[in-house]
């Protein structure tokens, strides 16, 4: 296993690149399923989420190629396979998003559930409850969802998501498009990575409308065909940068952005006191003084996001004041706190409300990654806290953020990456 090891206490300056979204790309990759023509995808970020998703539509007999400008093409003309196997799922939830295509177009499925992850118990009953109102016969057996249109065709529904699901837009998104007749997703996700899987079904003869509104109709086709896609740039990733410049007070500039999806963070850094200014494709911030503490309520976008909680709460724990961080998305998604107590943060958590106190200065100490955006949130704390942070089982970090030390590195940050056989030993500095 690989950690991190990172000094603290320098402020970050610089520019980074910001790569495609990992959200959007996994499902437009998986949307390859729906047609027997070539999908091309462009600006796929390098992550183990991707290779995770390649590998598993490699199992279904899909053909992959990747061309020198890092263009990925998938064709999944001739499959051999129809079932998603449980040592791939249990790496990666989003797996689930082969339910839909598989059924659409080949009427059958076979896909471990996901299980449990660290952020939650994540279920997939909304997923498998809309593909029943199109349909589909659906089994749980052996860890497994057996799912199949009996040799017919799924057909159009009226949808109602209790719950706003992403994955769930998705999923049902991609099964209408080759269902018989009109399917109507209400309560629908609004992330711009729904609207981008959205315009790449459409491109390949797809007819949806509503795409990031909270109603989308989409009218099913025969077939649909190959297209060519750009993925939208990751915002999360570029969240993630612009708190690691508030939190270290300095400045960093982002290329490759889409500001727009940004409004709900660049607001909140703004209220911490942060001068933020945007181009069409960039977004720049300085931060001249300690953040002021500001308090979030994570909600589905265009909300403050979940995925982002955790890095805010990190500005809020080096922060001048008291806020509250509330999560409202998922039901255990303050993992981080524990390990940012142990470098000196002063938070109390009341259900799912984090009360944070900040403190002039975290102390480093040797933590441990449990999900990707709480191991994104000890990054941040090791590049402000005193002294030494040593950062284990960043793997986490790897299925998310393409090369973050080497982004980090060439804003200045002291940071490493060991195999842990090297790693040496931190002990807490109280
Ligand atoms: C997507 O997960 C993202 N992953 C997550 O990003 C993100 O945190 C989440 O949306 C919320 O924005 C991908 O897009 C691959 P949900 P998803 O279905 O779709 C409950 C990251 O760090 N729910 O929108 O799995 C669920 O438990 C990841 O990049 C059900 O109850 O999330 C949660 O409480 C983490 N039943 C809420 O809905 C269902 O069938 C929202 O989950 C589905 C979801």
């Amino acid at each position: 296993m690989e950690s991190l090891i990172i000094r603290g206490g320098r402020e970050l300056r610089g520019e980074v690149r910001i790569g495609g979204a990992k959200n959007a790309a996994l499902p437009v990759l998986i949307s390859a399923l729906l047609t027997d023509q070539d999908l091309l995808v462009a600006n796929v970020p390098h992550l183990r989420d991707i290779t995770t998703t390649l590998e598993l539509l490699g199992r279904f007999g899909a053909r992959i190629e990747v061309d020198e400008k890092s263009v990925i093409t998938v064709n999944a003309g001739t499959l051999t396979s129809r079932r998603a196997p449980y040592e791939l799922v249990k790496t990666m939830r989003a797996s689930i998003l082969v339910l839909g295509p598989l059924l659409a177009r080949f009427g059958e499925a076979e896909v471990s559930l996901p299980g449990g992850c660290a952020i939650g118990s994540r279920p997939v009953d909304l997923h498998v409850r809309a593909l029943e109102q199109m349909g589909a016969t659906i089994a749980v057996e052996g860890g497994y969802i057996k799912a199949s249109t009996s040799g017919g065709r799924l057909h159009g529904a009226k949808i109602v998501f209790d719950t706003v699901t992403v994955t769930g837009t998705e999923n049902l998104m991609m099964a209408a498009s080759l269902a018989q007749g009109t399917t109507v997703l209400e309560n629908a996700a609004r992330e711009p990575e729904v609207i981008d899987l959205a315009n790449c079904l459409i491109a390949m003869g797809a007819r949806i409308v509503g795409a990031g509104s909270d109603v989308i109709e989409i009218e099913g086709v025969s077939s649909l065909s190959g297209a060519s896609h750009r993925v939208i740039p990751d915002r999360i990733e570029a969240g993630t940068f612009l708190v690691a410049a508030a939190v270290t007070q300095g400045e960093m500039h982002l290329h490759d952005v889409n500001p727009a999806h940004l409004d709900a963070v660049t607001a909140r850094l703004r209220d911490a006191g942060a001068e933020i200014s945007m181009t069409e494709s960039g977004v720049s911030l300085t931060m001249r003084q300690r953040p002021r503490a500001v308090s979030i309520s994570t909600a589905p976008y265009p909300g403050f996001p979940t995925d982002m909680q955790a890095q805010f709460l990190l500005l809020n724990c080096v922060a001048e004041g008291a806020a509250s961080v509330t999560e409202h998305i998922f039901e255990n998604r303050f993992m981080h706190i524990h390990e940012l107590q142990r470098m000196g943060a002063d938070i109390n958590l009341h259900g799912n409300t984090a009360l944070v106190q900040g403190v002039k200065q975290l102390g480093g100490a040797q933590v441990m990654a449990t999900d990707l955006r709480a191991s994104a949130c000890l990054v941040l704390a090791g590049l402000v806290a005193r002294e030494q942070t040593v950062i284990d089982r960043i793997y986490h970090i790897d299925r998310g953020y393409d090369c973050i030390e080497e982004k980090l590195s060439q804003c200045g940050a002291d940071i490493r990456r060991v195999s842990d056989s090297r790693s040496p030993r931190v002990h807490a500095v109280q």
